[in-house]
């Protein structure tokens, strides 16, 4: 069993990937800790709630994160790709106050970085941080326990990218692109750390036939990601996304990471040092040392090698393993 703390700016993706953790048998999701990105952090943490409740999940926990980066101020927010309320204009529209009384998933008193490392604590070795936003969180509960690499099972991050052109920038992913200085942070620590970044997940398009599947075969979990979804698909056909493919289809950035816990096998792998530049024309970039240079000086020395980045994906594999999933935990 995985206990699981999923870090996340839901997000059209990250309601996939909510899904998919909460439905999957191996995975005991434990917490959403929220962090801006998508959306402002209000409404990320708004919408993590909601997310919760439609899919029966009123019981996880919900830690409220970081409003803004590390360093740099804010950038604008992703309106434009996951629609004004962060999940597609699907929030409901009524004035629903989420009653702190009713049986809703309820925000944590702790902070996302305070609640990540009090767990990690209680649970020494035996937590992995899921990270599908900006990692702005997990770069705060590092600098407030330097052994946190030491205290969880694993980190997995869907940001960066390695080979593949950025989606934010042509050296940027939008994760890194958010917090630069927050995700070269955590590329410094030893962590037991797998990066799935855009070189995989943009080898895993959902179409709007495997998305009328979970609308039709998953209940009101695939009704709701289904309804989320038009916007995002809407998003990736007016941008050329569809190219190659008969159809209207998205990526499936954020669930992606959650393949790579319960499946890893369908992914191959480099490793090496990694950095991520934090200022100028190639802020958010994502560098990889595949090749062990030795250096005597300069911005590598001391780097760990213990980055993983995942090159290649059995495509069919991961989309199987997301909509089986999903179609068996929404239709139970
Ligand atoms: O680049 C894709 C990532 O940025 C995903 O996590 C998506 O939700 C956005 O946060
Ligand atoms: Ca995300």
């Amino acid at each position: 069993m995985h206990k699981v703390i999923l870090d996340t700016d839901p997000g059209i993706d990250d309601a996939m990937a909510i899904a998919y953790a909460l439905g999957h048998p191996d995975i005991d999701l434990l917490a959403l800790t929220t962090v801006f990105g998508n959306v402002s952090i209000e409404k990320t943490t708004r919408n993590a709630q909601y997310l919760l409740d439609c899919m029966g999940a009123e019981k996880v926990s919900v830690a409220k994160g970081a409003a803004v980066p590390l360093v740099q101020p804010p950038l604008p927010h992703s309106e434009f790709v996951h629609g004004d309320d962060g999940i597609g204009n699907c929030y409901p529209k009524a004035a629903v106050k989420l009653n702190s009384q009713a049986a809703h998933a309820k925000v944590q008193s702790q902070a996302a970085a305070e609640y990540i490392v009090s767990m990690a604590r209680a649970a020494p070795g035996e937590i992995t941080l899921l990270a599908v936003g900006p990692l702005t969180n997990i770069a705060q509960a590092l600098i407030l326990e330097p052994a946190l690499p030491d205290l969880v099972k694993q980190l997995i991050v869907m940001g960066g990218t390695v080979d593949e052109p950025g989606n934010v920038t042509p050296l940027a992913e939008a994760n890194f692109f958010n917090d630069p200085h927050a995700a070269d942070t955590v590329m410094a620590a030893d962590w037991p750390l797998t990066i799935v970044g855009l070189d995989v997940t943009h080898k895993i398009m959902l179409t709007d036939t495997h998305l009328a599947r979970l609308r039709d075969e998953a209940g009101q979990c695939g009704q709701l990601l289904w309804d989320t979804s038009r916007f995002y698909i809407d998003f990736y056909t007016n941008n050329g996304a569809a190219i190659g493919l008969d159809e209207p289809c998205c990526a499936m950035h954020d669930a992606a990471a959650v393949v790579f816990l319960v499946e890893p096998d369908v992914f191959t792998t480099v490793s090496g040092a990694s950095r991520v530049v934090t200022d100028g024309m190639a802020a958010g970039q994502l560098a990889m040392d595949r090749k062990g240079y030795q250096y005597a000086t300069g911005h590598w020395i001391n780097r760990p090698v213990t980055t993983r980045a995942c090159m290649q994906v059995n495509t069919d594999a991961a989309l199987n393993a997301f909509i089986s999933t999903v179609i068996s935990f929404g239709s139970s």
